[in-house]
């Protein structure tokens, strides 16, 4: 019989100085396997004398089982330590930004209006959204738009082949999604239209495609001086000028009663406008006083509710504010063109991360 006490120490410095998980199999084999160390000495009990053999079985099963479980102790430490050597080298490092080379850009249609909303959505106002494919009553009719109106004409609207009473059209602004959102609901009415619009029209200026943002605004005493300090904020917010200065004239549209179009100052030098304080004007959008006729329309008390609607071209505040010369090559699908005026997806409008690059 082996010294018993050498043998554990032994086999538990084995155990403990088993570096990984394969050197612990082997250590366990010697000490406990089909011809290991303790199981020989457990068959050469049988030679002994009953007494040396009890006292011998005793003895040999506590360290058998010291062993045992020294060996379940190791391994799991050696899990332990292996899992966590795995997670270190394969460790994701979630702050590095995406390649330059896979990162696509965003459109700067997409990126004006998402700054709009950001800008209207912290005022209390929520997105609305229409069909583009309108019947007449809500593009025209319900806003007031008389049947002679020029709007109206061939020449300047896309219609969609049907009866001349009830045609469609592809909508030539986004006002008819005042009148769905106020058929659909009760006032108060706080809501941003952005989307796509329709008008026969092709130069450096104009396309037969275009987006407008609209924005109504009804309840019970909103007034004109609520309406210019919606818009005045909301310009210089845009344009990332403190002191913008922004005017409103007097003009008509049939859905508003007064009606005005706002203009802000501007400098142009060799045909380039720069926005800011300067001797020049540049009309940005039209706006105005619902029409109680149109609230009417609509289903909505005149006489009980009021408020302002206003509509801009954000092709246009695009230009504008990014020095975008041609209204054109929006739509070219030019990656050149995107690469150099188009945003990062990380570029994320919002009036606290601030609007302007
Ligand atoms: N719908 C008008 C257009 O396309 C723009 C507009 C003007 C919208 C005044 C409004 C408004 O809501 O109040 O020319």
């Amino acid at each position: 019989m082996e010294n018993l006490d050498s043998l554990k120490t032994e086999l538990m410095d084995a155990v403990n100085a088993a570096a990984d998980l394969a050197a612990l199999e082997e250590t366990r084999i010697t000490a406990l396997g089909k011809k290991g160390r303790i199981t020989a000495m457990m068959k050469g009990l049988g030679a002994m004398d009953p007494d040396q053999r009890r006292a011998a079985g005793q003895a040999l099963n506590v360290i058998k089982d010291e062993v045992a479980a020294a060996l379940d102790a190791r391994k799991l430490s050696l899990e332990d330590a292996a899992l966590d050597a795995q997670l270190a080298e394969q460790r994701v490092d979630i702050s590095l930004p995406v390649r330059p080379e896979q990162e696509g850009r965003i459109h700067p249609i997409s990126q004006t209006i998402d700054e709009m909303v950001a800008i209207l959505g912290e005022m209390g106002m929520t997105v609305a959204e229409g069909p583009n494919i309108e019947d007449d009553w809500h593009n025209f009719t319900a806003l007031n738009i008389p049947f002679d109106h020029p709007a109206r004409q061939e020449h300047d609207t896309f219609y969609l082949p049907g009866d001349v009473e009830d045609r469609k059209v592809l909508r030539t602004h986004t006002s008819p999604v005042q009148i769905r959102t106020m058929m659909q609901g009760k006032p108060p009415f706080r809501i941003i239209v952005p989307g796509r619009t329709y008008r026969c029209d092709y130069d450096a200026t104009h396309s037969p495609m275009f987006h407008q943002i609209e924005g109504l605004w009804i309840d019970e005493r909103t007034h004109m001086g609520h309406l210019k300090g919606c818009i005045i904020e909301f310009c210089r917010a845009f344009f990332g000028v403190d002191d913008l200065p922004v005017r409103f004239r007097p003009s008509y549209f049939p859905f508003t009663e007064p009606s005005a179009e706002c203009d802000i100052g501007c400098i142009r030098e060799d045909g380039q406008f720069r926005i800011g304080r300067g001797d020049d004007w540049m009309e940005i959008l039209g706006c105005g006083m619902v029409n109680p006729a149109v609230l009417e329309n609509c289903g909505v008390d005149s006489t009980k509710y009021q408020g302002f609607a206003f509509g801009m071209g954000v092709e246009r505040m695009a230009m504008l504010k990014y020095g975008i010369p041609d209204l054109r090559t929006f739509y070219e699908s030019d990656l050149r063109w995107l690469r150099h005026y188009g945003f990062s997806s990380l570029d994320v409008p919002s009036l606290v991360g601030g609007l302007n690059r």
